[in-house]
């Protein structure tokens, strides 16, 4: 049984991949914005299966708030050995070229805060020599492009960070999985067009479980992204920059 810290646990990706811990029999820790939201998906994830499941209202941005997250989920559920961070936004990119305040909030809920939660939880990890710290990137940091650099530079912050955190980590005997997710189907994306590539929360949340399980640092979820993302890295900046991306 693990005992899981979820931040953003209202996210339809977090909700799925709650589930199926739940089905594990793990005890829950859930952190989101909208307290009725997380008690209708904490009421439900009892009835899947979770051994316990606790609930707290997080503010990404509530930067001062994040130690006591931490240390709350750690005495409700008698230790902590996995974290999930979920939470995020996608900001309207043309938003953020005309206003600095729409781009810096974009990158302190996306980056600044999740940077924020691991480096607390980083150092209880680090103390316990154990556990699992997965967080929900994009493919979108991997490669900026005018349509969405500045979602894409907050996530390409945090797969960095983590690249760095895994590095320190390890010999601590701390997984840190890093996910890559393309397209996702959840309210995040519900204004655009759908197409092949898209896929559902509960698809990557099995990708997300797996790589919890068998301890993976990376996954691009689904698995084709890691193939698309080494072709898109490949173009030559000469050349990228002239494309409409
Ligand atoms: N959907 C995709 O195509 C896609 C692709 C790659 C990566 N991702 C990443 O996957 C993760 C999960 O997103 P999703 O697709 O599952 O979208 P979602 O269902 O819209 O979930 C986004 C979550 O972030 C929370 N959130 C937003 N701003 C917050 C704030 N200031 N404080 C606390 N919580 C906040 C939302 O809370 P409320 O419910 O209260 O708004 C919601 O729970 C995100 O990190 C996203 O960037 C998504």
């Amino acid at each position: 049984m693990r005992r899981v810290l979820i931040v953003g646990a209202t996210s339809a990706i977090a909700e799925a991949t709650a589930r199926r811990l739940a089905a594990d029999g793990d005890a829950l820790f859930l952190a989101a914005r909208n307290a009725e939201h997380l008690q209708a998906i904490a009421d439900d994830l009892r009835v899947r299966g979770a051994t316990q499941c606790e609930t707290a209202v997080f503010e990404a941005t509530d930067y001062a708030a994040h130690a006591d997250l931490i240390e709350a989920a750690q005495t409700a559920l008698g230790g902590l050995d996995t974290l999930l961070i979920a939470h995020g936004t996608l900001p309207d990119q043309k938003a953020c070229e005309a206003s600095f305040e729409t781009t810096r909030r974009a990158i302190e809920v996306n980056a600044l805060s999740v940077i924020s939660i691991l480096t607390h939880a980083a150092n209880l990890f680090e103390r316990e020599r154990q556990g699992t710290i997965a967080v929900i990137s994009s493919v979108a940091g991997d490669r900026g492009r005018q349509s969405n650099y500045v979602y894409g530079s907050a996530k390409a912050a945090v797969t960095t960070f983590l690249q760095g955190l895994r590095n320190r980590l390890h010999p601590a005997g701390v997984q840190v999985l890093t996910v890559k997710p393309g397209f996702v189907d959840t309210p995040m994306t519900s204004a655009f067009a759908k197409g092949p590539l898209w896929a559902s929360p509960e698809q990557v949340a099995r990708g997300i479980h797996r790589a919890i399980q068998k301890r993976k640092d990376v996954v691009y979820l689904p698995g084709f992204w890691r193939l698309i993302m080494r072709v898109i890295r490949e173009i030559p900046e000469a050349v990228f920059k002239r494309l409409s991306l």
